[in-house]
């Protein structure tokens, strides 16, 4: 029998962790956290990301703006918002939805973030931080999942885990995280130019998939008692729902979870974790700056 990773259910213990500390800092008369994030067009997950921020924002005591714009926006218009919130003495925080249209270049925009206050933990100067272990802003998915593995005392040391996807928001950081002393396992980055894929997978303690595609991680690819990880979140068409679709996970759930130690279902998995990861973020820059 498996294990059920319940990222919700862990993600709501931390929200409440969050709201205690807001209490307290508002109590020694400190500012409300306040976290931003810029939209950029009508994609719909982006929409759907973004707005869930919003909500766990005020679940937890934060403040939250949004600032959104249409996907024709110029370059220069969203490069001045950044050095808006740059300077903006209330806003501790923000994060830039990704991905940005073509006409933008993402990298520029990124760097354009004060990295103090980059809550996504994309910037170059935050990813320099984690890849030598010094303290700075994680990027979100990858801290959510090093916190479910961390609340559900999976061991790690030691154990073979199979990263497939080298993004850089997931694949690779998770890889370095992954690695890094206190959690000590032997990675194995895996993508679309790998040879023997299917067999690097199978031979794996600890799978992470992170590639979005349906389905991807079939039965036959995991080895019994491996624990599945599963950040996809493809948007499938569903007549049968409300909406017309529904999220699809990279890992065949109901063929793989039996074989497992641990698995994470997708919706309820990792994208709570991912949520809650930019409130932790948030937090930590309003306690660095003051
Ligand atoms: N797009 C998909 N995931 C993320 C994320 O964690 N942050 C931002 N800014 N954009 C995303």
């Amino acid at each position: 029998m498996y294990t059920l990773i319940d990222g919700k259910k862990i993600a709501s213990e931390i929200k409440r962790e969050i709201a205690e500390e807001v209490i307290r800092l508002k109590k020694e008369g400190r500012k409300t956290p306040h976290l931003a994030a810029i939209l950029v067009g009508n994609d719909g997950s982006s929409q759907t990301y973004v707005a869930n921020k919003v909500k766990d924002c005020e679940e937890v005591g934060f403040r939250s703006s949004l600032f959104k714009y249409d996907a024709d926006v110029a370059e220069e218009i969203l490069l001045y918002k950044i050095g808006e919130l740059n300077n903006d003495n209330d806003v501790d925080g923000f994060i830039v939805q990704l991905p940005l249209p073509d006409h933008i270049n993402e990298n520029k925009v990124i760097e354009s973030i004060d990295p103090s206050k980059d809550a996504d933990g994309f910037h170059p100067v935050n990813i320099g931080k984690m890849v030598i272990g010094l303290p700075g802003f994680l990027p979100a998915t990858p801290y959510g999942i090093i916190e479910l593995i961390k609340r559900y005392k999976i061991e790690t040391s030691g154990k073979r885990c199979v990263v497939i996807g080298r993004s850089n928001i997931v694949g690779r950081p998770v890889s370095i995280l992954l690695s890094q002393k206190g959690m000590d396992a032997t990675v194995t980055v895996v993508h679309s130019r790998t040879k023997n894929l299917e067999n690097i997978v199978k031979e794996s303690d600890i799978i992470i998939a992170a590639l979005g595609s349906p389905g991807f991680v079939r039965a036959d690819m995991v080895k019994t008692g491996a624990v599945v990880i599963d950040v996809g979140t493809t948007r499938i068409n569903a007549p049968e729902t409300k909406t017309g679709w529904k999220l699809a996970g990279d890992v065949d759930f109901n063929n793989v979870a039996p074989k497992c130690s641990y698995i994470t279902p997708v919706p309820g998995g990792v994208g709570p974790m991912t949520r809650v990861s930019l409130l932790r973020n948030t937090l930590e820059a309003v306690k660095m700056r003051r």
